[in-house]
This record gives C-alpha cells, structure tokens and sequence, in this order.
C-alpha cells in the first residue's frame, strides 16, 4: 500500500474505490464487544462525524454495506498477530483472529484513512480497494530505552509506546541500571532509591526512579498496546549505581561514586560472595512479579575481569566450581542468574557478551556484535537469538556524519533499513532467530525532543525490517511512503529527524 509502514507482506490491488464519506459507520460483530476500543480509534480519523457517533454492535455486520466492519474470526492455528484487510467499494472489512491482529490491522487502516492529501495536495476522498493478508516476518520486534544515563518520566515512555505501537512494534526492553544510575524500585531495598538512584553532577542531583505503581502503569498501557515490557537488570558489570549502595559486593570494597560519563566501569559484583547473589535474588523476585514478561534480560554485556583476577572470594569460588578462567566465571555467574529465573517460570536473556566463555544455559542471547561466526556458533549449540548489530540497530549512532546529535558511529536511514535479522548466512535457522531490535542508548539524549530526533524515523525502518519480507522490502517506495508519515509526527509534536535531501512537506 501507498501509506503503510511497515508494508503488508501480501497486497492486491483491485478494481474501484471505497468512498470516506461524512458519516461512515464502524459496525463490530456483538459477541466480541471488546472490540469497541478499535472501532472507537477509527472513529476518531474518519471524515466529520457526529460528535456522538458510536459504533455500532452487530451480529450481522460482515454483511453491512455502508461502513467499516471488525471482525474476530474463530480459527485455532492461525497467527494471533495476523490481519487481513479487504477494501471494495462496499465496506472496508478487518479480520482477525487475535486481538493483537485486529489492534494491527486498525494501525494499518489509520495509516491509510489519515493520509489525507494526495500526490496533488487533494484531500483524499476514496481509498483504493485492495485486498490485504498480513503476518509479521518475526515475533520480536523490538526497541530498547536506556533510562540510567538520563531519566525519562512516565509520560515520555507512554508517548513513545504509541508510536511503537502505530509501527507494530511488540516489546520495548528497558535498560533500569548501569554505572549511572538505578531506575527502579526495590521495596526490600530502599537503597537502590535512595543512593543508586541519584548522582552528583558538577553539584547537582540528577537522577529518578520509577516507583512501582509507576511501572505496573506503564507495563499495562503498553500491554493495551499488544507491547511486552522486557525488565533488564544489568549484572555483573555496569553496576557501580547499585555498587554506590552496596560497596561490601565488589571485590575491592569501594567506597564508589555513580558515574556521570560514559564507558566500561572496572568495579564489577564480586561472583565470590553469596551475598552478590543473595541481594540480585531478593532484586529478581520482585522483578518477577512487577513485569508479566515471559523475558527478564539480565545483562552481561562488558565485564571487565580484572577485579575477580585479584579478588581472592572471586578465585577460590573458580576452583571451587572447576573453573578453567574468568570468561567461565562470568558464564557461571549468568548461568546461577538464569536458573534463578527458570525457577520462576522466565526466560532469561542476555548479551552475546556472555558466550566467550561457553554457551550459557536455558537463555536466549541477543547479538549486539555482528560478528557472524558467533551467531552460528551460539545458533548451532541451540541457542535462540534476537538480533541487534550496531550496525543497523545503535540509535544513540549519528544519523549522518554531520550531524551534530549522536555519538560514536553511523547509522543512517538507510543502513536502518537494510537490517535482517536473518541474512542468507543464517539460513536454516529462521526459527531460532526470533527477531530484532532497535537500542537507544542515552549517554547523550538528554530530553523527549532529543529522544525523538535519535528514535525518528529510523524506528519506521527498524519496524520494517522485522514485520516485512525481504522480499517485499523496498527502499525508493519506503523513503516514498516515509514521506507521509511526517503529517504524523507534525500533528503529535514528534521531533523527527528531517529525510537528507526530502523537503518534507513540500
Ligand atoms: C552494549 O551495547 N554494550 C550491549
Ligand atoms: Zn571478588
């Protein structure tokens, strides 16, 4: 379709056009009354309508003729993220199966009613007819928010979460503790709220925390939103803030400052003392019943060993467990993590860092280093991987060389949307690679609008990459299609980074 991103996996075009006409009905069928939340969305984005214009509750809808119909269809094997949209000069019919296929087929639809101008600046008065099946290509469709280096309040994350939403994006990682800062609270701990949370910055406190309710809030709006939340707790590395509160778990004994700058902190948890453990058990077990996630990402990532080399708790526990070097430690370490949370009925997942000491168990690994060997090795010893190469997924990367936002490397529009989560190289394990993600680390995001500007429109691309077929995938109609997305982000106050060399708007 001229208007949806990402674009549907298989579309046909057909003869005729549906009319928007003033007053269109929004029928659902009656025994599926929660539908009324997607009629109502749609409600909002059709030509003028009545100010108390409702939508209408059916058993016959599918046979109406003057409107558009939602419809849950029964069906026991069929994808729950599935749609299928069939426009004729009739109706407009969405089908689903599932609740989350019927939220994506509304997206799709809104997308398309609220392209209001044509090529020619007319306002749009018909929608072509077209028959639409849509399916997403991967199950994780992701993008990670880190709220340590800065702090971003419940109200910019819901914002945030209708845009994934709008791009059928389905879990949102949040990165809640690192060298600078601790984001969440632990009511065993009220430390981690009142140190870990909080770092001096030339004077200045800066810093914050979600209280629970606050996070149970936010994980159900995202939910309506068919969006998981996936927790991650950082161990053992990038964990001064929670060091700063607990010096006693390092090897050295601190004291510790939390960081304000960037980089790969030496103080790591001391894998020798049971109280480490003890303390990131009694962390998980409130983790655990906070977020619904089947997934808890336990970090794992950047562990520098030298503390454990000289720490004498960190090598008698190596010979303790038979361990060859402090690459097993860290597996150790993650793997005593990992059947914490099997306990509890998780999935772990954590950094491929992790795999330079062996594969860990029970865990699915997400690939921030494209190294490609690697991921065949982790796919081959039967690991499940969710794919995010800084390459393609790194939104804390500038946008093009000259753009002053952004740190480190590069990844333009483009290089965002040439990202496969499984390359030809990967074949015969598209079952084992259950996705991709974008990762937008804030180290030099400071507000929404920065936030915005490093997450829009590379997120369209990203969306695409993880719904579409690569087949299917075109980058001249995508950039083309893009375009009208920025009426989007005017009218919702999205500071999106303007298209090189596209006069958006004009
Ligand atoms: C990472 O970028 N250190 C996961
Ligand atoms: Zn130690």
């Amino acid at each position: 379709m001229k208007t949806i991103i990402p674009t549907p996996n298989n579309v046909e075009q057909t003869a005729g056009s549906f009319a928007l006409v003033e007053g269109l009905q929004v029928y659902i069928s009656n025994d599926h009354s929660e539908l009324l939340q997607f009629a109502e969305c749609l409600l909002k984005v059709l030509p003028k309508k009545d100010a108390d214009a409702r939508p209408k509750v059916l058993s016959d809808c599918e046979d109406r003729v003057d409107g558009i119909v939602l419809r849950l269809v029964d069906s026991a094997d069929a994808d729950e993220e599935a749609y299928s949209l069939q426009v004729t000069p009739e109706r407009i019919l969405l089908q689903a199966a599932g609740q989350a296929g019927l939220a994506y087929g509304v997206q799709s639809l809104m997308q398309m009613l609220s392209a209001d101008f044509d090529a020619n600046g007319a306002v749009i008065r018909e929608i072509p007819c077209v028959k639409i099946e849509d399916a997403p290509r991967f199950k994780w469709r992701g993008m990670m928010l880190d709220v340590t280096r800065h702090f971003f309040h419940v109200p910019v994350v819901k914002k945030l979460i209708d845009s994934l939403h709008l791009y059928k994006i389905n879990k949102l990682h949040m990165h809640l503790n690192d060298d600078q800062g601790w984001r969440l609270d632990i009511k065993k701990h009220p430390e981690f709220t009142t140190t870990a949370a909080w770092r001096d910055e030339d004077g200045n406190r800066y810093g914050g925390f979600y209280t629970q309710d606050e996070m149970a809030e936010l994980v159900a709006y995202a939910s309506e939103r068919y969006i998981t939340i996936i927790p991650e707790i950082e161990m053992p590395g990038h964990c001064l803030a929670s060091l700063s509160a607990h010096p006693h778990l390092s090897c050295s004994g601190g004291p510790f400052k939390i960081w304000t700058g960037a980089g790969i902190c030496e103080e790591v948890y001391c894998v020798g003392k049971e109280e480490t453990f003890e303390l990131l058990c009694d962390v998980i077990d409130e983790v655990v019943e906070l977020f619904p996630s089947p997934y808890i990402h336990i970090g794992g990532d950047e562990v520098p060993k030298k503390r454990w080399s000289e720490c004498e708790c960190c090598q008698k526990r190596k010979e303790d467990e038979g361990l060859a070097n402090e690459e097993e430690l860290h597996v150790y370490f993650m793997n005593r993590m990992a059947n914490y949370l099997k306990e509890k009925s998780k999935t772990p997942v954590m950094w491929d860092d992790v795999l330079e000491g062996g594969a860990p168990k029970n865990t699915k690994v997400m690939f921030w280093r494209d190294g490609t060997d690697s991921n065949i090795k982790a796919l081959e010893s039967g690991l499940d991987l969710i794919m995010t190469p800084t390459t393609h997924c790194y939104f804390d990367y500038k946008q093009a060389e000259t753009d002053k936002m952004g740190q480190i490397g590069v990844v333009t529009l483009e290089s965002a949307y040439a990202f496969n989560p499984c390359p030809d190289k990967l074949l015969g394990f598209e079952g084992k690679v259950l996705g991709g993600q974008a990762n937008v680390w804030t180290e030099t995001i400071f507000t929404l609008s920065e936030l915005e500007y490093m997450v829009f429109p590379r997120i369209c691309a990203i969306a695409e990459s993880v719904w579409t077929q690569t087949a299917r995938k075109d980058w001249k109609s995508f950039v083309g299609r893009l375009q009208g997305h920025y009426t989007y982000f005017d009218r919702n106050g999205i500071n999106a980074r303007p298209m090189d060399g596209v006069l958006v708007g004009a």
